[in-house]
């Protein structure tokens, strides 16, 4: 266990997030202490870092697992919340190894419901994925019927199910949240494609797309969720499912043009190859429920996400 400074004495605003220390955690850490929280960061450093979560203004960094149901009992009293992050996060990871992933994502998202339970928390948030959606005609919303197509979009359906269940069954103020294509600063790790294709363009290499690239995402910038987050914990809906992103569909052909734009200096070749099975070909969001409910907003557009996103990239230390 590592603290970086001791916790709150007051814990009247406290915030316990898993998954702290990896990209949407460190970005989230500034948005909460921004809105008036403390957070502390409850992480297990699997692809997270101690630095960027003792950089990011936790005011306390836990180094222990999800599945350690009595060390997450133990962060979790007496905090104001908890927002759950701590996943697998791969979808190819989690259909090479199905076990694995539902053992940390749904027994990982359970020990969090029980923290929050039985510390009495007054909201719970959890990070879902259009995942549990599958191939649906888009715009993906809550009232269609999900129809995972892999191991992880099962788990995070299951983990979905467990929010209901908790605020059902205890009254918790459990919210699944539906993250689409998240994008920003300290995405060095991940392999979602603006990550991707940052890093490729750092060292020179060709960016792929795969098929005509006529295939569209709903990329939302990581301080658009952050807010999202945070006026779930202000307000604390009973217990909710809320799909995010911008509702803006993109194409990958038009990221790349976009891309391209930004790094003038730079050559970037790209190199098209036969489409992967399985890929959904359209993908965005209808975030009206968000926005009524929780006055969600997104409010940075692609270019500027892109700009401050490749600024990061091209000051980051390399993994
Ligand atoms: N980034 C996206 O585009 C996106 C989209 C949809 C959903 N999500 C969800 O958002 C959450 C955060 O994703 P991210 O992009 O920041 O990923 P990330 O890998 O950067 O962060 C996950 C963090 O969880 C930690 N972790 C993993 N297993 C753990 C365990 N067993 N115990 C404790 N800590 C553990 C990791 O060390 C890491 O710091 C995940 O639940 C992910 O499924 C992300």
């Amino acid at each position: 266990m590592t603290s970086s400074a001791p916790s709150s004495s007051s814990n009247l605003r406290t915030v316990l997030v898993t998954g702290g220390c990896g990209f949407i955690g460190v970005n989230l850490a500034r948005s909460l202490r921004a809105a008036g929280y403390e957070p502390i960061a409850y992480d297990n450093l699997s692809t997270g870092r101690l630095g960027d979560g003792q950089a990011a203004g936790y005011v306390e960094v836990i180094e222990a697992d999800v599945l350690d149901a009595d060390a997450l009992a133990s962060a979790a009293r007496g905090v104001y919340g908890i927002v759950h992050l701590a996943a697998r996060t791969g979808v190819i990871d989690s259909v090479n190894d199905p076990r694995g992933d539902i053992e940390v994502n749904v027994g990982g998202t359970l020990n969090a419901l029980l923290a929050a339970r039985d510390a009495g928390a007054s909201a719970f948030v959890f990070a879902s994925s259009s995942a549990p959606l599958g191939s649906v005609d888009p715009p993906g919303h809550e009232r269609l019927a999900p129809r995972p197509l892999s191991p992880y979009g099962a788990s995070k359906l299951a983990g979905e199910g467990l929010c209901s269940a908790f605020a059902g069954s205890y009254g918790l103020a459990a919210n699944a949240l539906r993250f689409t294509n998240v994008y920003g600063p300290f995405s060095y790790h991940k392999g979602s494609v603006v990550a991707a294709f940052m890093k490729r363009i750092m060292d020179g290499d060709p960016l792929t797309i795969y098929g005509d690239g006529g295939q569209t995402r709903d990329f939302l910038f990581v301080d658009d969720l952050c807010r999202a987050v945070t006026a779930v914990l202000d307000r604390q809906p009973a217990g909710d499912l809320f799909q995010l992103g911008t509702g803006i569909e993109t194409s990958v052909n038009e990221l790349v043009e976009r891309l391209v734009a930004i790094f003038p200096d730079r050559e970037i070749p790209i190199r098209y190859e036969p489409a992967r099975a399985g890929e959904i070909s359209r993908s965005f969001s209808d975030i009206s429920h968000a926005r009524d409910a929780l006055d969600y907003r997104p409010s940075v557009g692609l270019d500027e996400g892109l700009h401050a996103t490749r600024d990061w990239f091209v000051n980051a230390p390399r993994a």
